[in-house]
């Protein structure tokens, strides 16, 4: 019998376990990580090996440094999130992986090594889309949580406001047309000379900050719930600059707040026009910058004026990890949507068509 034949024969078999649970791997970018989940939605381990200290050298993620730093550290990941969860390769349901979108060389690493503990344990093989995986985080967090609702993902390499029909049914309600809210983010620490990753530097320098120092032009954009940074992020460039030739350089503090504010209410106003549109009821966010202190704060205020239920994962669930993967994980491996031995790396997977 094939390893595929075999998967979904014990595919079958899982409709009648009581509890279903999940070895994930994640390595898209710069977090090297593996996790087991039950059910999609009970964390049993979640081991994250992050790799800043090797780039930050760099000022930016170096793929070739990233894929070395995987290979290294990916099954050493996998024996602690076992080991964590108190279980055995052989105690697993299934195994699942991130397969894009991401760095493909990171990618690879990943993918690799599920696809050989899948194969060698004989379990089926889950591929996972990486902003999936950011939108279920809010599943580990919030076990009442169910589709539908509208979902903010704002992280380094996307920023897009999902419609969430169902699990595993996305529609796109606006996206940016350039930057992502993260890139910007990084992008304006480093005119502050601030280490890379910038954005949660930046966000903690402006809780000190004057937020009205610097005005900031509004961005526009085609589509109405559509973004765009990359303006904002050349007017704060200049803004600087400019200050500081003329020997008035604004405090750091005061720049970090102002930009910061720029692109939360930009955020936040967005994703409220479509709620109002649209009579949303639940509005979550997910990505990296969903940790950002006055992006949860001004959600909060303006979801509670509309009426509006907000989910917003665990601070610690918001950057890249493997337990999101594995709750993605889950709802597909219900949905018997499994992956077979040829699966590869997919750099620029979409999560609509
Ligand atoms: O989701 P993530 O870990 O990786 C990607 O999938 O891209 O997001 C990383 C991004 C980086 O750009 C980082 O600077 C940003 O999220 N980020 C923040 C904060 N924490 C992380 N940006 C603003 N404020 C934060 N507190
Ligand atoms: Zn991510």
């Amino acid at each position: 019998m094939s390893y595929l034949e075999e998967s979904r024969g014990a595919l079958v078999a899982l409709q009648s376990k009581d509890h279903i649970r999940i070895l994930a791997i994640e390595s898209s970018c710069d977090e090297t990580a593996a996790a087991v989940i039950e059910d999609g939605r009970r964390i049993l381990s979640n081991a994250v090996f992050t790799q800043i200290d090797l780039h930050a050298l760099y000022g930016g993620v170096v793929p070739e440094i990233a894929s070395r730093a995987h290979v290294e550290k990916v099954d050493l990941m996998v024996d602690q999130a076992l080991r964590d969860a108190g279980l055995a390769l052989a105690d697993v349901d299934a195994v699942a992986v991130t397969c894009g979108p991401g760095l493909v060389g990171a990618l690879l690493i990943g993918v690799s090594c599920a696809k050989a503990l899948a194969f060698a344990a004989r379990k089926p093989l889950v591929a996972v889309n990486h902003i999936e995986g950011h939108i279920c985080a809010n599943f580990l967090t919030h076990p009442d949580l169910t589709p539908p609702f509208a979902c903010l993902v704002v992280s380094g390499g996307h920023s897009h406001l999902f419609s969430v029909e169902d699990y595993g049914a996305f529609r796109i309600l606006g996206q940016t047309q350039d930057d992502a809210a993260g890139e910007a983010f990084d992008k304006a620490a480093r005119v502050l000379n601030i280490p890379y990753p910038g954005g949660p530097l930046l966000d903690r320098l402006a809780e000190e900050g004057d937020p009205n120092a610097l005005k900031l032009p509004r961005p526009k954009t085609e589509g109405r719930y559509d973004y765009s940074f990359s303006g904002l992020k050349t007017a704060f460039i200049n803004a600087v600059h400019n200050a500081r030739q003329k020997g008035e350089p604004l405090r750091d503090a005061d720049l970090a707040a102002s930009f910061r504010k720029a692109v939360v209410s930009f955020l936040v106003d967005r994703a409220m026009l479509a709620a109002e549109d649209m009579g949303l009821k639940k509005m979550a966010l997910a990505g990296g910058v969903s940790a950002n202190k006055l992006l949860r704060r001004e959600m909060e205020k303006a979801c509670k004026a509309r009426g509006i239920e907000l989910f917003m994962p665990r601070l610690d669930l918001c950057g890249d990890n493997a337990a999101m993967i594995g709750s993605a994980a889950y709802y597909r491996l219900m949905r018997g949507e499994i992956a077979g031995l040829d699966l590869n790396a997919q750099p620029a997977l979409r999560l609509t068509e």
